[in-house]
């Protein structure tokens, strides 16, 4: 799979690219993740990464010859396979698990990160979709890219184990249950005795349990669904 993420940060990218899942799926050849930086294609008569917004308001927008030079470059990474794109943008729909894993099914999926008050709108018609990561506005669309690239790879063959993934918050429409790990009581706090007893069975019902619990207390809102 190739990601491309369009930006005008890609050193904000250094940190996730040594992420050990991504440096894994790159060295075994599964994962090219490609910057491009938006502010390379401003150049000649398109001096300006941004300008502000016809109409007035506050803010800089992005400006749609630039965006669109960066998008084609991407493009022209994979030219025989056609790319996914989305864009990045609190007034997208909201990201769930499952948009993580129909995502990365796509061969090539390009990300543009947008800065500023926002970006010229007429870049949203080269795009298929647009994502948002949350109800709350960041000051730019490379932190939500951060979050789809990882939420996407750790899916991917070979990043983890099949059932790390598999039993996880959202795969089956209920919060995880708590875990817990050695020592057995410290600082006072035991470990739910049924998770040491060694009866499986047991400790299926309580996890499905405690499942069911926690997603009616934090997330009734999927509890409903
Ligand atoms: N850009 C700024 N805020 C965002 C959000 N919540 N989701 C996606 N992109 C964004």
């Amino acid at each position: 799979m190739t990601i491309s993420v369009l930006t005008i940060f890609p050193e904000l990218f250094d940190g996730i690219r040594k992420a050990p899942i991504i440096r894994r799926l790159q060295e075994a050849g599964t994962l090219t993740l490609q910057l491009v930086d938006i502010k390379d294609f401003a150049g000649g008569s398109f001096r300006h990464i941004d300008d502000s917004p016809y109409g007035g308001g506050a803010g800089m927008i992005l400006r749609f010859p630039p965006l669109l030079a960066a998008l084609e470059h991407a493009k022209g990474m994979t030219p025989e396979i056609p790319a996914h794109t989305v864009i990045l943008t609190p007034a997208g729909h909201p990201f769930r698990q499952a948009d993580a894993h129909r995502l990365g099914q796509e061969e090539h999926l390009i990300l543009i990160c947008g800065h500023y008050e926002g970006m010229d709108a007429r870049i949203n018609e080269y795009a298929q979709e647009q994502i948002s990561i949350g109800d709350y506005v960041l000051s730019g669309g490379e932190v939500p890219a951060m979050v789809l690239i990882d939420s996407i790879t750790r899916l991917a063959e070979g990043a983890l184990r099949k059932e790390s993934t598999e039993d996880e918050s959202f795969e089956n429409g209920l919060l995880e249950y708590p875990q817990y790990t050695r020592p057995a009581v410290y600082d006072g706090k035991a470990v739910p005795e049924v998770l040491l007893s060694g009866n499986h069975e047991a400790i299926r019902r309580w996890r499905e349990e405690q499942s069911r619990e926690l997603t009616q207390k934090n997330r009734p809102d999927l509890w409903k669904s």
